[in-house]
């Protein structure tokens, strides 16, 4: 059966052809009418009087996103606990649909993990709604259940705000309040959950370049016009900041019915707190004699807003290097430079994220990042191997924007790379041959056509053509950066041996290092 994700469970085919009319009948037990929306849109079938019915059955006792699709020649069963779990049941049936026809069968079919994420960045760069939801359906169409939506950074905010107009009014572009609505509503509809991200006390001249009072110095910046590690950020020494910041959350986290909310804490840059007078008074107020724990200090308060919500923060993984960093937040682990704080993390039985750069950062090119190389990532800190008993709730992919422009490349960068992560996550790794041969037949789908997919032929580059392109990308990475940014961005980032080793082994081969030292050499950076 060509299915991607393969399902983890029965799969049973039997004799006989479901032919799908143009209009079912739907006996419902008690699910909201919108999880067979996607249903419908996806074959064209209306709800109406018909000889043909699909049933949806409750069953309690099952997991939340698990189900059995029972499909007859007159009716189709859908048997689950959740809206969630009728969407994925229908999504199974509609990759079996062939010419208006299913093939009789059963399955029983449930997820490894619950956390099955695309990180989308549309802050470095803006892309239309009809884009996010291109990527929506491209996610959901493999059973991907959280769109992880990066909305503010240096280059721009991209909420539009009622309360704070400045915000959008300088970055120009940005998402109005019904646009998000309306994707919201589309995701949930496609069984996704919408996970916003405000990242914050780094990566903030977004908001800065609005309200530089919120900052230490107050001095105007700028929009960021490249990408890199800035040094303006937000002053959590003035009580103005978190009362701005409340009254922010306030108007924005509504908009997200979601259970969770990403507040960022990644590449935060500390020099100015270091010198800045209200940071100092805060830290002698509070007791705290390191500057890492004045982010700890920061992240409790946005997290004690959010949580006036009802809301799970989660936090990208150098929030754990502050002593005081609050417990109960979900960790995203994206670099191994600050793996060690992750120990104790998952000794107290913390929940966490699943995102190496080094595996499953998709701006890379494939040719530092094969479809193959996606396909074989086994979570790991360090050597040790990972999994559910360690608390890891899943694995996401991020589609950073700061080298990324336009829609099409965009997809092309994530499908089908996401797809071979979601079978990952959903039922787990079979051979490569055996996921081609299932991605060509999906491919040969009107299905695949929601989005756009990248060309087989650099799906697993290799040779001259796969060294080409790696150093061309590796040449162009801090291209336009100015001298300070790039200085700021190689200090904070501050690479030590094991992050070297795991550049060089996880992005290139041995061949390839007289070539990445010239390279290296020219353009005056270290890895
Ligand atoms: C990140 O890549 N700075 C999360
Ligand atoms: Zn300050």
């Amino acid at each position: 059966m060509h299915l991607i994700p393969y399902p983890s469970g029965t799969v049973q085919l039997f004799n006989g052809i479901c032919k799908l009319p143009d209009r079912i009948t739907i006996k419902n037990e008690g699910f909201q009418d919108w999880s067979i929306t996607a249903f419908l849109t996806r074959t064209g079938v209306q709800v109406g009087q018909s000889g043909f019915t699909v049933f949806l059955r409750r069953d309690d006792a099952l997991p939340a996103e698990a189900y059995r699709l029972s499909i007859q020649p007159e009716s189709i069963t859908v048997t689950a606990q959740s809206e969630r779990g009728v969407i994925w049941t229908l999504t199974t049936a509609v990759h079996l649909l062939r010419n208006g026809r299913l093939p009789c069968c059963e399955i029983e079919d449930r997820p490894r993990y619950p956390h099955r994420g695309v990180l989308l960045d549309c802050a470095r760069h803006f892309f239309p709604v009809e884009t996010v939801k291109r990527v929506v359906e491209g996610m959901s169409l493999v059973k991907l259940n959280v769109l992880h939506w990066h909305l503010s950074d240096d280059q721009g905010w991209r909420i539009e705000s009622k309360r704070f107009p400045k915000l959008h009014e300088v970055s120009g572009a940005f998402y109005t309040q019904n646009e998000i609505q309306e994707l919201v509503e589309y995701a949930r509809n496609r069984g996704v959950e919408v996970v916003p991200e405000l990242d914050m006390p780094g990566h903030t001249t977004g908001i800065l370049a609005a309200y530089p009072a919120y900052s230490c110095t107050e001095k105007q910046v700028s929009l960021a016009s490249t990408g890199g590690i800035y040094p303006t950020v937000l002053c959590p020494g003035k009580e103005e900041t978190f009362h701005f910041l409340e009254e922010l959350l306030d108007e924005i986290i509504p908009l997200f019915p979601g259970p969770r909310f990403h507040i960022g804490g990644d590449e935060a840059p500390k020099i100015n707190w270091a010198v800045c007078p209200h940071c100092r008074a805060r830290m002698q107020a509070e007791g705290l004699t390191e500057l890492s724990d004045l982010q700890g200090y920061f992240t409790r308060r946005v997290q004690s807003i959010l949580k006036k919500h009802g809301k799970q923060a989660i936090c990208w993984n150098e929030t754990l290097l502050a002593a005081n960093a609050p417990e109960d937040v979900q960790i995203q682990y994206w670099t191994l430079q600050h793996r060690r704080a992750m120990e104790p993390f998952l000794r107290r039985g913390g929940q966490w994220i699943y995102s190496d750069m080094f595996e499953l950062y998709l701006d890379y090119p494939y040719s530092m990042t094969s479809l193959k190389k996606v396909y074989h990532t086994i979570p790991h800190l360090g050597k040790a191997p990972c999994s559910q008993k360690d608390g890891l709730m899943g694995m996401e992919c991020c589609i950073w924007t700061e080298h990324i422009t336009d829609s099409k490349t965009l997809e092309q960068m994530l499908f089908p790379r996401a797809w071979a992560m979601a079978e990952l996550c959903w039922s787990g790794t079979r051979s490569d041959r055996d996921f081609e041969e299932r991605l060509s037949a999906m491919l040969s789908e009107r299905l695949a056509s929601a989005v756009h997919v990248a060309p087989k032929e650099s799906w697993n580059p290799k040779g001259k053509s796969r060294r080409q392109e790696s150093l061309a990308y590796y040449k162009n990475m801090n291209a336009g950066m100015s001298e300070d940014v790039r200085k700021q961005t190689v200090q904070s980032t501050n690479p030590n041996r094991e992050f070297a080793r795991s550049f060089m082994r996880k992005f290139f081969q041995v061949s390839d290092l007289p070539f990445l030292l010239g390279a290296m050499k020219k353009s005056k950076e270290r890895i």
